[in-house]
């Protein structure tokens, strides 16, 4: 018999750290939708989780998976900058925030930059910032942001 409690409109998106085995479950996927880029192959992928786990808590990438799908139906990250100003404080950086197109408008965007945020103020950083779309700065207006001088950006590639 069908859990009335498990209907995916009740479903509790959890925010967790990224695993290594969320290659195969759509996580590459997921972020070609934020970006174009080739495929990442297991041996990259692996080598590039282990580097980010050797930063700890100074560099998080967090996802939501779809309990019903196994699918990683949202991502993002946070990098802790250790500053010599402000009395030597930190800054999280938030980057690569994206949520599946078949999900969004559910709230998992905001969950997602709230998890980070969180993550930014427990590491003891005074701020967390971000860069985004002029299109995207009313959703980072309802997840607690303001609007902030300019990017400017240099690509090398
Ligand atoms: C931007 C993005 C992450 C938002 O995710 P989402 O899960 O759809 O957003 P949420 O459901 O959490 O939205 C939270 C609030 O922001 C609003 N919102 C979301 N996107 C918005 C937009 N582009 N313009 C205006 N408001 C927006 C929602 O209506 C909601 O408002 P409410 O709290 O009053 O109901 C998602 O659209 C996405 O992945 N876009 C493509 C990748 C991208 O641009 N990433 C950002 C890189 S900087």
């Amino acid at each position: 018999m069908e859990n009335s409690n498990s209907t995916k409109e009740e479903q509790n998106f959890r925010v967790r750290k990224l695993e290594l085995s969320d290659k195969s479950k759509g996580f590459i996927e997921l972020l070609q939708q934020l970006t174009v880029f080739d495929s990442v192959s297991d041996k990259e992928f692996e080598d590039r989780f282990k580097e980010i786990s050797m930063y700890g808590d100074d560099h998080l990438v967090c996802v939501i998976e779809d309990d019903f799908s196994g699918k990683i139906v949202a991502t993002g990250s946070v990098f802790i900058e250790k500053k010599f100003i402000r009395n030597c404080g930190k800054v999280g950086h938030i980057e690569d925030v994206v949520v599946d197109g078949n999900v969004r408008g559910m709230q998992l965007g905001k969950k997602i930059v709230g998890f980070l945020a969180d993550h930014a103020r427990s590491m003891g950083c005074y701020k967390v910032i971000l860069d985004c779309s002029v299109d995207n700065n009313v959703f980072y207006e309802k997840c607690g942001f303001k609007q902030k001088e300019i990017q400017m950006v240099k690509y090398f590639v």
